[in-house]
């Protein structure tokens, strides 16, 4: 490969040792991986696989990721190195805390917490902003073994509430509002309203962030400064020792059909997981300002954010606002003034900041850069290589890594001697092995397309469907038993570098963002003129899919831009303004197979212009 792009040349014989003992001995190669990690009690068995796809990671042994992320670095020279340094959407708010301090703020958050009654097992919901609280509030759940469900601070009361009571959520923990491009998004209102009939919550802490006036119910609600200013929230709260197959967190994410599922994690198995494909991948080290521009409401920020930073010693970035408010210079001139050296962020981003022009990053100086990352959807050649060129300046490489919020760690990614190809996502980490199949479960021959799966347990993949083992089993482990259906169409290339194309379900990745068609339908059909709707996701230059409905309307109603309007706002106030369609069309009928399920591949051939394909199981 002529013009290949390498990582670090320098790296190659440790980065081929590793892939190899990897490939001889994956088991061999976790355990080295999770000894460079503290236990309380050591493993039995590194890999429990005598109930599949109910895979158990380091059975016996005793751990807490906090102990890892921050308890083991305080008696080392980490103690008084930088861990997060946050700065508000104003820019100007603007906070650092070495792994002294963060140990100062979970153990408040975990005391507060305790002192509510809360335990082992306990769920509690986390809707936070992107402010530091979050990552205190993540970690001082995991310090006591309860259970966080991080819901995206951009998803409605509906969406909100159903995920509240899906999780039995004894606390909910959030904020008067957050800033959004100068504006309050009032999130204390919709937990208010997301909580109105909830059985489980006792208690809500709020943070106050915005400032304007809430509404405070006396016995429910508590203002988070109130509660550590009590004497309870003083001094050191232990860290529970932790099973290492004992949960960690759940997480919403959207699947093919009906309700979003919770994706159960552990401490132990995604411990390591994220821990070892963060240090391995992105080569961290020791002087790195580690930059990753996503929410803690989604995977990525919870393994590249919060969780895989700490557990590496590494200094952790977070910026509240986004990249183009006020100007599209935002982000550039974050890397300058607080001098990132590893930046890690998604397609859409950066084909939304490409359209502003090479002006806005010219003006700031970027050579604190050493490797730039992406995530979220493939990533189209054209982005690539203005990533490269304009913000990497040809000297940083691009590390593309696919995976999901059931993996919890990357799969599919370039390690530091491999050479790039701009569009792929590399080959599996050390001591994975993907595969593309095809209908029958047969591998495809090099540079066909069909489905990717992955044949061999990883110590960060997903436990289980929180409450429902039948759906996980069927969602992920049916189709091809003994093998994990990604969900995605790939090609593998001659060279055995993966190229992702996109989902073969009904999931829509709108601006990387995960949204099941169902959803969306969901919360069109709860408006009054709606009788039925699909949703599918059409190609779209800057979001990589944008969501165009077809809604058929009710008796009495007639179709207009107006009622189009309107439809698209009730999807954002009811579902979330990332799930606002950028286009409706009222029909008369949707296709539908005998049966009356919807056929979505018959609107999105119609829309594209492309044959319609077999069309026999069409009503009428
Ligand atoms: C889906 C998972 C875990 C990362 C955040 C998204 C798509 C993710 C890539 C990539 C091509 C990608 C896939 C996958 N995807 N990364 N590098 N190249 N596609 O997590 O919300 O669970 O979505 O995102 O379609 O199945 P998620």
């Amino acid at each position: 490969m002529d013009d290949a792009i390498y990582p670090d040349p320098s790296f190659g014989a440790e980065d081929t040792a590793l892939r190899e003992a990897a490939a001889a001995d994956p088991i061999g190669f976790w355990a080295d991986r999770a000894a460079e990690l503290e236990w309380y009690e050591p493993w039995e068995k590194v890999l429990d696989d005598t109930n599949p796809p109910f895979y158990k990671w380091f059975t016996g042994a005793r751990t807490n990721i906090v102990h890892n992320c921050i308890d083991r670095h305080l008696s080392g020279p980490y103690k008084n190195k930088l861990a997060l340094i946050w700065v508000g959407e104003n820019g100007t708010d603007y906070k650092t805390y070495s792994y002294f301090s963060l140990n100062r703020e979970v153990n408040q958050m975990a005391n507060v917490l305790k002192a509510m009654g809360v335990g082992r097992g306990d769920k509690i919901t986390i809707y936070l902003p992107r402010i530091p609280e979050v990552v205190f509030a993540m970690l001082a759940c995991a310090k006591l073994g309860a259970v966080h469900s991080v819901i995206f601070a951009g998803f409605s009361a509906d969406a909100l509430a159903d995920r509240i009571d899906d999780s039995e959520s004894k606390v909910v923990i959030t904020a008067d509002g957050s800033w959004v491009n100068g504006g309050i998004f009032k999130l204390k209102d919709i937990v208010d309203e997301a909580i109105r009939f909830s059985p489980s919550v006792e208690n809500v802490i709020v943070v106050k962030r915005t400032g304007h006036e809430v509404a405070m119910d006396a016995l429910r609600d508590h203002w988070y400064h109130d509660l550590t200013a009590l004497p309870i929230a003083k001094g050191d709260c232990p860290t529970e020792q932790m099973d290492a197959e004992d949960p960690l967190f759940i997480l919403y994410t959207s699947g093919s059909t009906g309700k979003p599922k919770a994706i159960l994690h552990s401490h132990g198995g995604y411990m390591v997981g994220t821990y070892t494909t963060l240090k391995y991948t992105f080569d961290i080290r020791d002087e790195d300002r580690w930059w990753c521009t996503a929410d803690p409401g989604w995977i990525t920020g919870h393994s590249y954010l919060v969780y895989g930073p700490l557990l590496a010693g590494a200094t952790s970035f977070m910026f509240e606002g986004g990249p183009t408010y006020p100007y599209p210079n935002r982000w550039w001139q974050l890397i300058e003034y607080y001098g990132i050296t590893t930046f890690y962020t998604a397609p859409t981003a950066i084909r939304s900041l490409m359209r502003f022009g090479e002006a806005w990053p010219n003006r700031h100086d970027l050579s604190s850069l050493r490797l730039l990352g992406s995530v979220g959807e493939p990533i189209n050649p054209e982005a690539w290589h203005w990533f490269h060129r304009v913000i990497g300046k040809g000297r940083c490489p691009i590390m593309d890594t696919w995976w999901q919020t059931e993996t919890g760690m990357f799969q599919i990614c370039p390690t530091p001697s491999m050479p790039l190809k701009p569009g792929s996502a590399g080959k599996p980490f050390y001591g994975q092995v993907a595969e593309i199949l095809n209908e029958a479960g047969e591998p495809v021959p090099d540079g066909e397309e069909g489905f990717l799966v992955l044949t061999k347990p990883w110590p960060g993949m997903l436990r289980t469907l929180f409450k429902d083992d039948e759906r996980y089993v069927n969602t992920y482990w049916s189709k091809y038993p003994g093998k994990y259906l990604a969900g995605d169409s790939a090609r593998r290339d001659a060279d055995g570098y993966f190229w992702v194309i996109g989902r073969t379900d009904d999931v829509i990745k709108v601006s990387g963002h995960r949204l099941g068609t169902a959803e969306v339908e969901s919360a069109l059909v709860s408006h009054p003129a709606v009788a039925e709707a699909a949703a599918i996701g059409l190609p779209h230059e800057v979001k990589g899919n944008a969501i165009h409905a077809f809604v058929v309307l009710r008796m009495g109603y007639e179709g207009s831009p107006q009622l189009a309007e309107d439809l698209r706002k009730h999807v954002s106030v009811h579902l979330s303004p990332i799930a606002k369609p950028d286009w409706i069309d009222f029909p008369d009928k949707l296709p539908k197979t005998r049966s009356g399920k919807i056929m979505r591949r018959v609107l999105k051939a119609r829309a594209l212009g492309q044959d319609e394909g077999d069309l026999t199981t069409l009503e009428e």
